[in-house]
């Protein structure tokens, strides 16, 4: 029988935890999933490792301590409650003793490709860590990541809204001003899908495009390709003047009432112009996460859906692959 979480988190699927950009060295960071919280933390080395963050002493968040780092580059945990120090393995050394214990947590395992940080959180792995973001790295630039965000919200709502092609003017109206979407067509294959299509967005005034500076990077029609990777990437490939973007969207099942979101920024930028507006459009894409946040925030769960509006494909795709998940 499938459990809850089994089917409504996707267990044995791959989830970017972070990008290494993400954690400062030697400083404790809070990420949950699947229910359960770690603490990961990069060494002086670079390295990433990640354990509960219930401390097995008397149960203290482990990512309210801080990161002793040692002379050979590693560092080790340290408990706020009463400064117990923990190894990667989760091995201590109590006080009064010169010895190690036993492991006693057992660390998340995580999987580290290039600065990426994924993990299956002890789930037998179903489907492969998608190699898109590895290739985007090798040929854009890391512009930066944004919007790190917990959602109070299950992971079929907030992936149904990333897959749905027709709310940019309600939930995004007053940032896009979009006329209406063209959709082009959608390519579906299993896992993956590909969605292709154009928006025309208002007429803009120089002055009003001065009052909301953000407005110069929208092109007079947006030309979206989407390209998707079950569960946890959305890519968005955008084009235009500035040169091109790859707008990465990640989701992490915190709970099975938290989903976390959260972008990462890739670019290449043909002039200079579009280098001075590198963090504006960081800008962008944090205020669309919001907007989307906000409108999970005001949607009652498990509504039945009795109407249907075109284009509405990508959510389908969705529906489809969690009902298939096994
Ligand atoms: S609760 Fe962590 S050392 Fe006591
Ligand atoms: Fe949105």
């Amino acid at each position: 029988m499938k459990t809850e979480t089994k089917t409504q988190m996707l267990e044995g699927a791959p989830w970017l935890l972070a990008h290494k950009s993400m954690l400062q060295r030697n400083k404790p960071y809070k990420i949950s999933l699947y229910g359960k919280d770690y603490v990961i933390w990069k060494d002086s080395n670079g390295n990433i490792q990640a354990l509960p963050n219930i401390c097995p002493h008397m149960g203290a968040m482990l990512s309210e301590g801080w990161c002793e780092a040692k002379s050979d580059g590693t560092s080790e945990i340290v408990c706020p409650f009463h400064a117990l120090k923990f190894d990667r393995d989760g091995c201590t050394i109590l006080p009064g003793t010169d010895k190690k214990t036993l492991s006693q947590m057992q660390p998340l395992e995580l999987m580290i490709k290039d600065d990426f940080i994924w993990s299956y959180g002890d789930y037998k792995p179903q489907i492969p860590i998608p190699d898109i973001l590895d290739k985007i790295a090798q040929e854009y630039e890391f512009i930066g990541y944004t919007a790190d965000t917990s959602v109070k919200t299950n992971l079929l709502s907030m992936l149904l809204n990333m897959h749905d092609y027709n709310h940019q003017n309600g939930t995004h109206r007053d940032l896009f001003e979009i006329t209406e979407v063209r959709f082009e067509k959608f390519i579906d294959n299993g896992y993956h899908s590909e969605a292709f299509f154009n928006a025309p967005t208002a007429p803009k005034t120089l002055w009003e495009k001065l009052k909301q500076p953000k407005q110069f990077l929208l092109p007079d029609v947006i030309e979206a390709h989407l390209e998707n990777y079950f569960p946890s990437l959305v890519i968005f490939h955008g084009d235009n003047y500035a040169g091109k973007l790859a707008q990465c969207h990640l989701f992490v099942p915190e709970s099975l009432t938290n989903t976390r979101t959260y972008i990462l920024l890739f670019a290449k930028l043909n002039n200079s112009l579009a280098r001075l507006l590198k963090k504006q459009f960081l800008g962008l894409s944090k205020t669309v996460v919001e907007q989307d946040a906000d409108i999970l925030h005001k949607i009652y769960p498990n509504a039945p859906q009795k109407i249907k509006l075109n284009n509405e494909v990508g959510m389908d795709w969705v529906k489809r692959n969690f009902e298939s998940w096994k």
